[in-house]
């Protein structure tokens, strides 16, 4: 993919190498990285809270179909966002259930037995987690480790834990508070790992955390038919919320 002169800035990690693009057009601002493990996707995430009206939308779809993107798909997006990306031809790919916790009453072990262990994560263990997230979502909704790095940017301030077992990681959570509201942007267990505690330990880790920041609640979405981790959620207090969020996407010309 080549990128062309205009409103289009190529990001680089810290080693310089190519990590994807940030678009301008008007007052909107994009990121946009490569959709891992499928060439010519991209995920595009919009910086504002709005939605960017139709004719950016258009123009980006412009400037991303000339450097040689086929498909572009969007971050999780509410229900205010998302009619401009449909009115721009975007269809649902995927539907997200919204689930909210007002941080009273958090019950549960942190760590449910003792060869399992909870740490800090550090930027050294991101390509670790990568491997994890990979097991545990798939290969078509895991997160390389730029999407790991990016969850953790999300929000000003954020929290990576780490579940170990002996040296080995078996899962992590990424959370993160803006101002008063805390959000789980990511809970993934090793599937071998999976069914022993390990995601609860995590997402209670996260709840407290969040608690001990004085936030007020904690949001996290997950795809409507993700039994386990409804039930998980839903066990530890959280309440789905009436709405949905909902990931779009769009084949470019
Ligand atoms: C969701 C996930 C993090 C749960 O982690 P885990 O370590 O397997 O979960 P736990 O062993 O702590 O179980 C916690 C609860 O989840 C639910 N659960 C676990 N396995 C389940 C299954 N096979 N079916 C239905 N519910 C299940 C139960 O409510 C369970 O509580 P219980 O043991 O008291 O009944 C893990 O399955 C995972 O990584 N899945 C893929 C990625 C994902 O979906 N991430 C989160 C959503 S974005």
């Amino acid at each position: 993919m080549k990128s062309p002169a205009t409103n289009m800035e190529s990001l680089a990690d810290g080693s310089g190498q190519a990590v994807g693009w940030m678009l301008r057009a008007d007052d909107c601002v994009a990121r946009v990285r490569p959709w891992p493990g499928e060439p010519g996707t991209v995920q595009l995430i919009t910086l504002e809270q709005s939605a960017p009206p139709a004719r950016v939308i258009h123009r980006w779809m412009e400037e991303l179909g000339r450097a040689g993107v086929r498909l572009i798909r969007t971050g999780a997006l509410g229900p205010t966002i998302q009619p401009a990306y449909l009115e721009c031809g975007f269809s649902v790919r995927q539907e997200l259930s919204l689930l909210s916790h007002g941080l009273v009453g958090v019950r549960g072990s942190v760590v449910p037995s003792e060869s399992l262990m909870l740490r800090r994560g550090r930027r050294t263990d991101l390509a670790s987690l990568a491997v994890v997230d990979r097991s545990a979502f798939g290969p078509l909704w895991a997160m390389d480790v730029h999407g790991v790095a990016d969850a953790c940017q999300a929000t000003p301030h954020h929290r990576l834990r780490l579940a170990l077992e002996g040296s080995s990681v078996i899962g992590f959570a990424v959370s993160g508070r803006a101002g008063r509201s805390a959000y789980l942007q990511r809970l993934a267990v090793a599937p071998e790992s999976q069914g022993n505690g390990v995601g609860r330990a995590l997402t209670v880790d996260a709840l407290r955390w969040a608690r001990r920041q004085r936030c007020t609640s904690m949001m996290v979405n997950t795809h409507v038919e993700n039994e386990t981790a409804l039930a998980l959620y839903r066990s530890l207090g959280f309440q789905e919320l009436a709405y949905r969020l909902a990931v779009l996407e769009r084949p470019l010309p």
